[in-house]
């Protein structure tokens, strides 16, 4: 696996990882750094299913299609095959902190940790909300997307 090589876990992943995934691929490209990226879910009840359909909208809105993307369950692999895994909430945060195992490589954080003045905040499950959340969602993965490419970089 590549280095640095970056996970995005949220509860689903059919809403707000495959945003952030969108978002960070978008700016890694665009300042040509060079990573792996990929997300996933804690929970499976969404495995091999497509993005949310306003998930899709909104990244569509910002010129990118994420319809080919399926949803899969975080796994122990995962702690060793990425050095980064960027958690959507404390929720998901809390739940990655028990699975990692004690010799992973992989460092534990809150997407909006890596945003100036947002450390602990969590990007908000748009998943009950109507499709304005999304775009919020959309507001938080970008900031967080373009502020962990920054730090990666340096
Ligand atoms: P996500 O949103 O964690 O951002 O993908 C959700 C997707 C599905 C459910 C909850 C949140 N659900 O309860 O099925």
């Amino acid at each position: 696996m590549r280095e640095p090589a970056v996970l995005f876990v949220c509860l689903g992943n059919i809403c707000r990882s495959p945003l952030a995934e969108a978002a960070f691929r978008a700016e890694a490209s665009r300042v040509g750094l060079e990573v792996e990226i990929d997300s996933a879910g804690t929970g499976d009840w969404h495995v091999g299913h497509a993005p949310d359909r306003r998930a899709q909208a909104v990244a569509r809105r910002h010129g990118i299609d994420i319809a080919h993307y399926r949803a899969r369950q975080v796994c122990a692999a995962d702690f060793h095959r990425f050095t980064h895994v960027v958690a959507m909430d404390g929720e998901n945060l809390r739940l990655l902190r028990r699975l990692r195992p004690a010799d992973a490589r992989a460092e534990l954080s809150l997407l909006l940790d890596h945003v100036a003045g947002r450390a602990g905040e969590s990007v908000a499950d748009p998943y009950y909300g109507d499709a304005e959340g999304f775009d919020l969602t959309w507001a938080d993965v970008s900031a967080g997307a373009a502020a962990l490419v920054h730090t990666l970089r340096a």
